[in-house]
C-alpha cells in the first residue's frame, strides 16, 4: 500500500485543438509513478452537461481561462486525496463529488474533477503494470474487452464549421470491416475520397473543428448524396462496406417557439416535421444511426421518433442524455432513444461514467464513447471505449493528432490479439 498512496496532484492550463485553455492533471504516486490525463471540451453542448469552471477574465484568453479549476486541483483536491489509494477509484471519485458539494460540479468545476478521475485512473493503471483498458475493464465489471467500431467526421456544419450547413456531422461507419486496422484503412479511403470529390466540384476543402469537411451543402439530402458519391469514389459498396451516421444536433437549431430553424434552406420544421425528415433519410440511404434528432427538451417528440423508427435505426441520444443517469433513466421510461453517445466531461467522474454505460447496456441502449470537438492528445478514449466494450467510437475525422491519437491507441490496443473488434453496428443492442 505505501509506495501506491497519492502524494501529489498538481494541474496547469494547457490549451486543446481549437486553441482554448484546457486543465490537464498530474497525479504522482508515492512510488514515483505519475499518471497524466486532460480535459476535453464541446461547442455544441447540451444544457444539463456537468458544469465546466471557466475563469470569465477578458484579459486572459476571452474570458476562457480555467485559473481557477486549475487553483482548485493544486489546493483543495490534492490536499484531501493524499494519502489515498488511487486504485480506489470509486471512493476518489465519491471524495471528489464530496468534497465539491453540488450536483452539477459547479464549485470546484467538472474540468478539475474529470482531470483529476482520469489522471487517478492512469496512474493506478501504471503502478499496478498493466495496460490501461484491461484496468478499466476491471472498475467496470466487464469480463472481456473489444476494439469498437469507429464512427468518422467526413462532412461537417452546425457549431463545428461555422453553421455552413444546418445539420452538424455526416459520419462513415466502415460496417464491411473486420479488424480496426481494417476499419480506419476503409475510413482513410473515405476522407481521402471526400477531398477529391469536393475540390472536383469546386467546394472547399478546408476542415472543420473534428477534421471534416465543410462543402457547405445547402441542404441534407444533397449531403447525404454527396456521402454516397464518395463511398462510391472510395471503392466501397454503399449500404454494405460504408454505412452513414448523422448527428443532427438538433439542440444547435431549435427555437424558444419548439421548432427547428434551417436556417440555410430558409425553413421552420415542427418536431413532426423534423421526423418525416428524418423518416426520409432512413428511407433512402444507407444510414444505420441518427443522433440527437430533436431537441435534448422535446422528450414527446423523441417517443414517437423511437417508435417510428427505432428498430430501422439507431437513435442517440447526445444532448439528450449529457452522460447523466438520470436522464437516461427519463428516456427509458418514456421509450425515447435506442442509443447513447457518453462523453466524460458531460458525466464529470470516470465512476459516474462507467455507471451510466452499465445503466445503458441494462436499458439495451447502444452506447458510442465520444470525444468532444474540443479535444488534446490524450487517448484516454481509447482504452475507454475498449476496456467498457462499449462497441462504438466516436472521436472525429483521420486528420489532426488530437483525433489521430486515440486512432493510433486503438491499433497498439489491436497488438494484445485476446481483444476482438467489435465488427458492424446493429440496430439494437
Ligand atoms: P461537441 O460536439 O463536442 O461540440 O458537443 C460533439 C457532438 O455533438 O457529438
Ligand atoms: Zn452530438
Amino acid at each position: 500500500m505505501t509506495g501506491r498512496t497519492i502524494e501529489r496532484i498538481h494541474a496547469r492550463q494547457i490549451l486543446d485543438s481549437r486553441g482554448r485553455p484546457t486543465v490537464e492533471v498530474d497525479v504522482r504516486l508515492a512510488d514515483g509513478t505519475l499518471g497524466r490525463a486532460s480535459v476535453p471540451s464541446g461547442a455544441s453542448t447540451g444544457t444539463h452537461e456537468a458544469h465546466e469552471l471557466r475563469d470569465g477574465d477578458p484579459a486572459d484568453f476571452a474570458g476562457l481561462g480555467v485559473r481557477r479549476a486549475v487553483a482548485a486541483v493544486d489546493g483543495e483536491i490534492s490536499a484531501a486525496l493524499r494519502g489515498h489509494d488511487p486504485a480506489d477509484q470509486r471512493g476518489i471519485d465519491a471524495a471528489l463529488r464530496g468534497l465539491d458539494g453540488t450536483a452539477n460540479l459547479t464549485r470546484l468545476g467538472a474540468n478539475a474533477v474529470l482531470g483529476t478521475s482520469l489522471a487517478v485512473c492512469r496512474a493506478a493503471a501504471l503502478a499496478a503494470g498493466r495496460p490501461l483498458y484491461r484496468h478499466i475493464a476491471e472498475l467496470a465489471g466487464v469480463p472481456a474487452p473489444v476494439l469498437p467500431m469507429p464512427m468518422v467526421n467526413i462532412l461537417s456544419g452546425g457549431l463545428h464549421a461555422g453553421r455552413g450547413m444546418n445539420v452538424q456531422d455526416f459520419l462513415v461507419v466502415p460496417a464491411s470491416a473486420n479488424t480496426i486496422g481494417e476499419a480506419l484503412h476503409q475510413v482513410a479511403k473515405v476522407r481521402a475520397a471526400a477531398s477529391e470529390v469536393a475540390a472536383a466540384r469546386g467546394l472547399p476543402t478546408l476542415l472543420a473543428d473534428e477534421g471534416g469537411l465543410s462543402p457547405g451543402c445547402p441542404d441534407s439530402r444533397t449531403a447525404l448524396e454527396l456521402m454516397v458519391e464518395i463511398f462510391a469514389t472510395a471503392g466501397l459498396e454503399p449500404g454494405v462496406d460504408a454505412l452513414i451516421a448523422i448527428d443532427v444536433a438538433a439542440h444547435s437549431l431549435a427555437g424558444p417557439d419548439g421548432r427547428y430553424r434551417f436556417g440555410r434552406e430558409g425553413v421552420t420544421r415542427t418536431t413532426p416535421e423534423v421526423i418525416d425528415l428524418i423518416e426520409g433519410w432512413v428511407r433512402d440511404f444507407p444510414v444505420v444511426s441518427v443522433e440527437d434528432g430533436l431537441d435534448e427538451e422535446d422528450w414527446a417528440g423523441w417517443t414517437t421518433l423511437t417508435a417510428r423508427l427505432g428498430e430501422r435505426v439507431t437513435l442517440i441520444g447526445d444532448d439528450l442524455f449529457t452522460t447523466n443517469p438520470a436522464r437516461l433513466t427519463h428516456g427509458a421510461a418514456l421509450g425515447a432513444a435506442t442509443g447513447i453517445l457518453v462523453k466524460v466531461n458531460q458525466n464529470g467522474t470516470l465512476s459516474g461514467t462507467l455507471d451510466v454505460l452499465a445503466d445503458a447496456r441494462a436499458a439495451g441502449y447502444v452506447p458510442v464513447v465520444s470525444a468532444r470537438s474540443g479535444e488534446t492528445e490524450d487517448d484516454f478514449l481509447a482504452d475507454l471505449a475498449v476496456g467498457t466494450a462499449a462497441g462504438q467510437i466516436k472521436v472525429g475525422s483521420l486528420r489532426c493528432s488530437d483525433r489521430l491519437a486515440k486512432y493510433n491507441q486503438l491499433l497498439r490496443i489491436a497488438e494484445d490479439d485476446r481483444v476482438p473488434f467489435a465488427g458492424a453496428p446493429g440496430a439494437r443492442s
